[in-house]
Order: structure tokens, then C-alpha cells, then sequence
């Protein structure tokens, strides 16, 4: 029956997930127990997941349904959103299974099956099913391939089986390829959904509504007016426990390849002709393609390693020394390069996308900064305190956006300084953002694709930074850099040779 309140063109509504189980592989892992069990809850806790939805768990350990149900009790009072309820915990804890097994075993495969099956069964998940995997690279092969022998990957008539992909999607052009190829020969295209969590991140998505929904932004948007574009992903913890995944792979393959790339492709693309997905990622396919940076490599890009030292009043270990890390490792925890986007609205504009581990602070932004004004009306002097324009779209953490311009100073004479005009999403929403993990996880289930990159993203963004990675290879040692400070003296050093210099966020 058709709800009566909610017209045909009410957007409020949130559309919810129809019967259906998450099958996650990887459960015991760092991210499950942060970010993914915790926001199934807040799903469910949110009324967006049905009545009929179930949760298996697979993975090595020798666990009971029990044992597992108590690891997601934990994750989720440590860590949902939302707050804490009883009867939608009860309700969560009614799908709840757990398999045992090792990723390449077909008799687990085969439990888990059997597993399935009852869910249909009792549960009503109706044959539709999502594997969520968040498992090493070298586990894809294994665990695609018995879900396909097994037969779970198939679906029946009206029915769907979906994947869900973890990232790294390999760690160059040519492991991306070969993974593709694994997953794309049991699941059709339309059924792998690839996570790049920052597309699920509100403050992401609203690029597209700053920039298309208003008149204000998109005719000063190009070349003409903006010198540059500062993307910067900056993180003050280190590693963590991640040795295993982190060393050899380092910062441009973790963070740049997939969240800043994707910044710069819905920051640099043109108007798509509509959100659907294919229009979507076509244009951020187009930007991308269009994206290398400079020659000489050296010069546009640089890199560095943490040292040891002094970090919010906390001794800190430097990368070297951290658990697990091979001590003559050259894998780059900071990462810093020019990108030019050959496209005629970007031309002589460079994008600057910086990330790295133990820096000042967390934070996340995107900075356009403007031009200076050709004819300077007020003499030297006048504006002597006054810096570019730029429109800073803080992604996180005090998520909004900020707006640089210059104002007189009240007073007999004519001194203009920088001013700044701020939207915060706290002061203007009395709702929290969803975790991006919620949304990607929802669209997901429901079968939305336009927040996932395709195939050709993913290999677009890897011949970006393929050259430069090998171009490191060849230069030794990273250069080091002090916990607490932001970045490499050659990241700034890049920049000056451009005549231009870092912001500090
Ligand atoms: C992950 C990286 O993709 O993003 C991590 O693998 C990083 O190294 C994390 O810490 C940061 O995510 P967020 O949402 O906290 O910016």
C-alpha cells in the first residue's frame, strides 16, 4: 500500500532497504567494529533497514553466533551514532549469525550457504543478499571465488547478490586490473559496489549542491578567477595497529588514489547532465583523465616520514620505529604533489592535494583560492593585510564553509583586511550528519550506485599516481618530518618554487 502522506515528489522520506542479509567478511577487523557494525545499528536505530534484514558474520575465528553477537554489542555501544535502545539492539540480535571458517575453505562456504537459506527462510531476507567485503587484497581471489563454486553468488529469479569492496582495489594499474577481473567474472558490473567512504561523507556530497544548485559559485568556478586549489587531507594520529596493511603501500596510495582524487574530480568536473550514476561518474572520468602531474616529478611532488618526537604534550614513536614496521622502510606517511587538470576551464590552474599521518591537526578541506584583483584601486598600502579570496569547504572536522574576502576597516582611512563569512553545518541543521558509512551502507542495499566510483575511476586514478609512486622509488629515504608540523620542508619548498605557499588550515 502506497503511503498517503508522501506525494510523489517527497523527497524527506528516506527510502528504505526492502528484505535483504549483509554478509561481512572481515569481522574481527578495525574497521568493522568502528565504522560498520556500529552504523548498521544506527540504520536500524535510524527505521531504514526492514523488519526482515539479517547479519551474518564469516571469518576464522572459532566463534559461536553468541560470542559474535557479544563483539557486536561491543562495537556498537562503543561507537553508534545514535543512542543506545533496547528493543532495536533485540531486533538486531534476532538476525544475527555467525560462520566459521578460513576464506578459502568450500566446506565453510558451504555452511554458510546452509546458513542463508534458513534466513530466507525464517527471517524473510527474501534471497537478497550483500557480501560486504572488508578483507585483505590477497583474500579477494579466494573469497570471490567460493562464493561463486558455492553458488551463493548467484542469484535466483528476482532476486539480487551484490559485493561490496573494501579499499585497496589493488595497488597500481595492474593489480586494479587483476582484481577487476576476479570480481567481475562472478558478479556483473551493476552488482559490485566499490567504497570510497569520503563520497559518503555529507560535507562531500555537498559539493554538488554549492556548486549546482546556486547561481552564486559556478561562474567564478574556472581558471579565469581561481589561481589554484588546495586539497588537504591531514591526520594527527599515526599508523596504529595498521602496520601490516600500511607499510609498502604509504600515504598517496591510501588516502590520495581514492578520497583526494575523488575531491578533486567533483571539485574540477563540469556539470553533469544529471545525478544518475553513469552521468555522474562520467564526468568525474573526464576530469580525471585530463589530471597528471607536471614534469619533472621531483619537483612537483614530495614526501616524508614522521619522525619521533613531541605531539600534544604526548611523546610520540616516528614511523620507523613503530610496531611491525620494517625499520629501513621507505613507505611515505606524508605525501604532497601538483596536479594539472587539462580541461578548458581549469587551464593554468593547479590543484595542490597534500595527506599525511602525525600532522597538526585532523582535517579535511578543500580551499579554492581566487586571484588578485588586475587593477589594484587601492594602493599598496591599503591592502597590505589582504590575502586572495578563497572559499574553503571544510569537510571535517567543523564541517561547513568559509568564504575570504577583504573589508575596509571601520575608520577615517582605507585599509582593507581579510574577513571571513562562515556556514556551519552545527549552527544552521539541528540534525547530525549520518556517518558516511550509513549512507553507503544503505545505498548499498538498496541498490543506488552513484556514490561508488566504477571500474574506470579506479583505474583513471591509478595512472594519475603510478608515475609518481615509481618515480619515488627510485629517490631512497623519504625526508623526514617533526610529529605536530605540516609536512616536509620540500612539500613547502614545491610550492614556493610555484610562488605560492600552503594555507594553514
Ligand atoms: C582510510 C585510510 O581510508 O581513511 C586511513 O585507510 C585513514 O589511513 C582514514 O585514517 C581516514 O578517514 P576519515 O574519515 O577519518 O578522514
Amino acid at each position: 500500500m502506497t503511503n498517503p502522506l508522501r506525494g510523489f515528489e517527497d523527497r524527506r522520506l528516506q527510502k528504505i532497504a526492502g528484505p535483504s542479509g549483509l554478509i561481512m567478511f572481515g569481522v574481527t577487523g578495525d574497521l568493522s567494529r568502528k565504522k560498520l557494525l556500529p552504523a548498521i545499528y544506527d540504520l536500524l536505530n535510524r527505521g531504514l533497514l526492514p523488519p526482515a534484514f539479517s547479519l551474518v558474520g564469516f571469518a576464522r575465528r572459532d566463534w559461536s553466533t553468541e560470542d559474535f553477537v557479544s563483539v557486536v554489542h561491543d562495537a556498537v555501544k562503543q561507537h553508534a551514532r545514535t543512542a543506545w535502545s533496547e528493543e532495536v539492539w533485540l531486533q538486531l540480535v534476532k538476525g544475527i549469525r555467525f560462520v566459521s571458517g578460513q576464506h578459502g575453505d568450500p566446506e565453510a562456504f558451504e555452511r554458510l550457504k546452509q546458513v542463508v537459506d534458513e534466513l530466507d527462510q525464517e527471517r524473510g531476507t527474501a534471497g537478497n543478499h550483500t557480501f560486504y567485503l572488508s578483507i585483505p587484497p590477497r583474500d579477494f581471489p579466494l573469497v570471490v571465488n567460493q562464493l561463486d563454486e558455492s553458488g551463493l553468488a548467484k542469484a535466483g529469479p528476482g532476486q539480487f547478490r551484490r559485493v561490496v569492496i573494501e579499499k585497496p582495489f589493488g595497488s597500481n594499474l595492474e593489480t586494479a586490473r587483476e582484481l577487476n577481473d576476479v570480481v567481475e567474472r562472478v558478479f556483473p558490473e551493476d552488482s559490485i559496489f566499490r567504497i570510497d567512504h569520503y563520497l559518503g561523507k555529507e560535507t562531500v556530497q555537498n559539493i554538488l549542491a554549492l556548486r549546482f544548485a546556486n547561481q552564486l559559485f559556478e561562474p567564478i568556478w574556472n581558471g579565469d578567477n581561481i589561481d589554484h586549489v588546495q586539497i588537504t587531507m591531514a591526520e594527527d594520529i599515526g599508523i596504529g595497529g595498521r602496520a601490516g596493511y600500511y607499510d609498502g603501500i604509504g600515504a598517496a596510495r591510501d588516502v590520495i588514489q581514492n578520497h583526494l582524487l575523488q575531491l578533486l574530480a567533483l571539485t574540477a568536473m563540469e556539470r553533469p547532465a544529471s545525478f544518475d550514476a553513469a552521468e555522474l561518474r562520467e564526468a568525474k572520468e573526464t576530469v580525471l583523465a585530463a589530471t597528471r602531474s607536471p614534469e619533472p616529478l621531483d619537483e612537483h611532488t614530495a614526501r616524508g616520514q614522521y619522525a619521533s618526537g613531541w605531539q600534544g604534550g604526548e611523546e610520540v614513536k616516528g614511523f620507523l620505529e613503530e610496531d611491525g614496521i620494517n625499520p629501513q622502510s621507505v613507505t611515505e606517511t606524508f605525501a604532497a604533489m601538483r596536479l594539472d587538470v587539462h580541461t578548458p576551464r581549469w587551464s593554468g590552474t593547479p590543484f595542490y592535494l597534500r595527506a599525511g599521518k602525525r600532522l597538526g591537526r585532523r582535517v579535511t578541506e578543500i580551499a579554492l583560492v581566487f586571484k588578485r584583483p588586475e587593477h589594484n584601486l587601492f594602493g599598496e598600502g591599503a591592502t597590505s593585510q589582504l590575502g586572495e579570496n578563497a572559499l574553503v569547504i571544510r569537510v571535517q572536522p567543523n564541517e561547513g564553509v568559509t568564504i575570504r574576502f577583504g573589508s575596509k576597516i571601520p575608520g577615517a582611512s582605507m585599509q582593507v583586511r581579510d574577513v571571513t563569512m562562515d556556514f556551519a553545518y552545527g549552527h544552521a541543521f539541528t540534525e547530525d550528519s549520518p556517518e558516511a558509512y550509513e549512507r553507503l551502507i544503505l545505498d548499498a542495499l538498496l541498490g543506488e550506485p552513484p556514490l561508488f566510483p566504477r571500474q574506470r575511476e579506479v583505474e583513471l586514478s591509478w595512472e594519475i599516481l603510478d608515475p609518481i609512486v615509481e618515480a619515488w622509488e627510485h629517490q631512497g629515504a623519504p625526508e623526514e618530518y617533526a610529529p605536530g608540523s605540516w609536512g616536509t620542508a620540500s612539500a613547502d619548498q614545491m610550492m614556493a618554487r610555484d610562488g605560492r605557499a600552503w594555507r594553514r588550515p
